[in-house]
């Protein structure tokens, strides 16, 4: 397909990575970003994995104008992936008009203009974060969503009410929100991964720079969970794997695949994996001893989570391929890489 997409958000980490799986399927992109949690140095990157460089404007989606104006020079695009949004579950607690303007304002600016402009396809970055603690795992997309721990969460939750109120207006729109569990590891090519500024938040950059001696020791957040070996226990998802889930999501919506106008997906592998687990493992693939301690819970950490990905197998035609060990390893590359460590 040559259609164009837009990439909200697209220098960032998921959004990188789906540019560059859009491409090599032929899809064109065009990107918007503020660079706000990113480097423009990404779009290089993009060129350097795909041969093509995509089309790039920054600037900052809460500023209506601007985002009209856009709208207004591109009148080719078939589709948007919306990814730009703030999504530190720490600072939204200290700042959380800061999310609710950045991350419910740039949603609404967004799909005023795909109103307007007649662009009837979106897909959204929502967020296993909406299931809260659930009472029965796995979760299936219709666990019920639960009361969010933070205002990021809580942005996530109402992104997806307003997806869901806007496509039932008739508004021409149709959605696919996409609740993504984990997202780890990196592109094989090691030219991108995460780039977290400051003290990374997420348990695999911490890992990462802690194997690469950039923090001194990694704290593991609990280990009188009940799960079998005390810790903590995630869904991790490859970011490539994740960033594919992306394309045929636009596919389905192009080529009018969707059962309703508003959909919503899991994606994650469907493994519980436990903090101490995964230490393990990536011990293991990169022969690197870690220095870390246990210490007390984190504040606002559920116990455990996992996904029921049948539907997303059964209806998108999608299924998390990559293991944890190659996934651990290419986030490992990925560090090794900008550090450059040999
Ligand atoms: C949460 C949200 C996710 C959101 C993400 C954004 C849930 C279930 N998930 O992920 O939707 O996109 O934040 O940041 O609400 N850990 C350590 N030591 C560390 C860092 C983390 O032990 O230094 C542990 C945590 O306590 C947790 C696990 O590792 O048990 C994963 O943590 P993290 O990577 O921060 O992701 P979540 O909090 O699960």
């Amino acid at each position: 397909m040559t259609e164009k997409i837009l990439v909200t958000g697209g220098t960032g980490y998921i959004g990188s990575h789906t540019v560059v799986e859009l491409q090599q399927a032929g899809f064109r992109v065009v990107i918007i970003d503020d660079l706000s949690n990113s480097e423009i140095s990404v779009v290089d990157s993009i060129e350097k994995i795909t041969g093509i460089r995509p089309e790039t404007e920054v600037f900052d989606l809460t500023d209506a104008a601007k985002t009209d104006d856009f709208f207004n020079r591109h009148h080719n695009i078939k589709a948007s992936i919306h990814f730009a949004a703030s999504k530190a579950v720490g600072e939204s607690v200290e700042k959380p008009l800061q999310y609710y303007r950045n991350n419910l304002v740039s949603l609404m600016n967004l799909l005023e203009c795909q109103i307007k402009y007649d662009i009837r396809n979106i897909v959204f970055s929502s967020s296993c974060t909406v299931y809260g603690q659930p009472g029965k795992l796995p979760v299936t997309e219709n666990t019920p969503r639960l009361e969010a721990e933070s205002p990021y969460g809580n942005t996530k939750r109402i992104s997806e009410d307003i997806l869901r109120d806007t496509v039932k207006a008739n508004s021409g729109i149709q959605a696919i929100a996409l609740r993504y569990f984990n997202p780890v590891g990196a592109h094989p090519s090691a030219l991108i991964g995460e780039l977290p500024r400051g003290v990374p938040g997420n348990l695999v950059p911490f890992i990462t720079q802690t194997a690469a001696g950039i923090r001194e020791q990694l704290s593991v957040f609990g280990n009188d969970y009940d799960t079998p070996d005390g810790s903590a226990i995630r869904d991790f998802i490859n970011v490539v794997d994740l960033a594919k889930a992306h394309v045929v999501a636009i596919e389905r919506l192009l080529t009018g695949r969707n059962r309703t106008a508003f959909e919503i997906f899991n994606l994650g592998t469907g493994n519980g994996v436990s903090v101490l687990e995964l230490l393990n493992v990536f011990e293991k693939v990169t022969g690197v001893k870690l220095n870390y301690k246990i210490v007390g819970r984190r504040p606002g950490d559920i116990e455990k989570i996992w996904a029921d990905t049948s539907y997303a197998n059964l209806e998108l035609g999608w299924k998390a391929e990559k293991s944890l060990e190659e996934t651990l390893l290419s986030a490992w590359q990925w560090e090794k890489a900008i550090r450059g460590i040999q």
